[in-house]
């Protein structure tokens, strides 16, 4: 029987999210430079996104480029931009074929001009689309977005635009930059490596976590069918016993 008939589309993650990792491993063991691996990383992007689509996937969260990322050599950091740049004009049509909408999470005014103003003129020109929202973590850190909501947080209760003991969980939710976006039911990180490297620390809190082996240029349609799968057989129990749930 093929995998996808085995999911559940009535119990569907509203929203999966990916630490996309091991480029730079697949590409070693090809004997190739960093930059192959992250070129043949595309084709996994459009996979993933084009099977969450059709299954009914509401939100898809890529981890595309981390804070701690720009510690790489410059010429890798330069080709990921670039990278970044040609696959967002190479697959805008088909994002708005779709139905697609394409958000950024992160701080972008610190990436370069170029890739920012093409990432913008996406997000503008996909804003109209309902059918599923992508959103690229780029410059993105976890602990760098709860720091920025607690100053907001702190600022407007200065200003008087809102009373500390206003805040409460909603309240943060909303300052951070995921702001209306439900939180991750699923969690994947390919490559083997079982951490989580800053990616959405509070959005995770009740979240399922999947990691797999398989390289992120590897990663198809079948893994993600496998991984829902995975999410679909576990039991969810947020603090109460099995025999609550029946
Ligand atoms: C993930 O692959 C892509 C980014 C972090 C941008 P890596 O480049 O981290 O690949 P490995 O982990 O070195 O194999
Ligand atoms: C996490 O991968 C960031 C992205 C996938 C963009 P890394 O490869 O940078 O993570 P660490 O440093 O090995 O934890
Ligand atoms: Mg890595």
């Amino acid at each position: 029987m093929d995998l996808k008939s085995k999911i559940n589309l009535e119990k569907l993650p509203r929203h999966i999210a990916v630490i996309m990792d091991g480029n730079g491993r697949w590409a070693k063991e090809q004997g190739m430079a960093r930059v192959f691996g992250h070129r043949n990383g595309v084709k996994a992007v459009r996979e993933t996104t084009e099977a969450c689509t059709e299954l009914g996937v509401e939100y898809l969260t890529l981890y595309a480029f981390s804070t701690e990322n720009w510690k790489r050599p410059e010429s890798e950091v330069n080709a990921l931009m670039t990278l970044l740049v040609e696959t967002i004009k190479n697959e805008i049509n088909t994002l708005n074929e779709n139905g697609v909408r394409l958000r950024a999470i992160g701080d972008i005014s610190r990436l370069p001009e170029k890739s920012r103003n093409t990432l913008l003129q996406a997000m503008e020109n996909t804003s109209g689309n309902t059918r599923m929202t992508l959103v690229l973590a780029l410059n993105y850190s976890a602990k760098w977005e709860i720091v920025e909501a607690a100053r907001k947080l702190a600022l407007a209760t200065k200003s008087g635009e809102i009373e500390a003991t206003a805040i409460d969980e909603d309240a943060f939710a909303n300052a951070l930059s995921t702001s209306g976006i439900p939180d991750p039911e699923l969690l994947i990180r390919t490559s083997g490596e079982n951490r989580i490297s800053n990616f959405l620390l509070w959005q995770i809190a009740y979240a399922e976590l999947y990691f797999t082996p398989t390289l992120w240029p590897d990663f198809r349609r079948e893994h993600l069918y496998q991984a829902i799968i995975d999410f679909q057989n576990r039991e969810r129990r947020f603090g109460k016993t099995s025999e609550q749930l029946l």
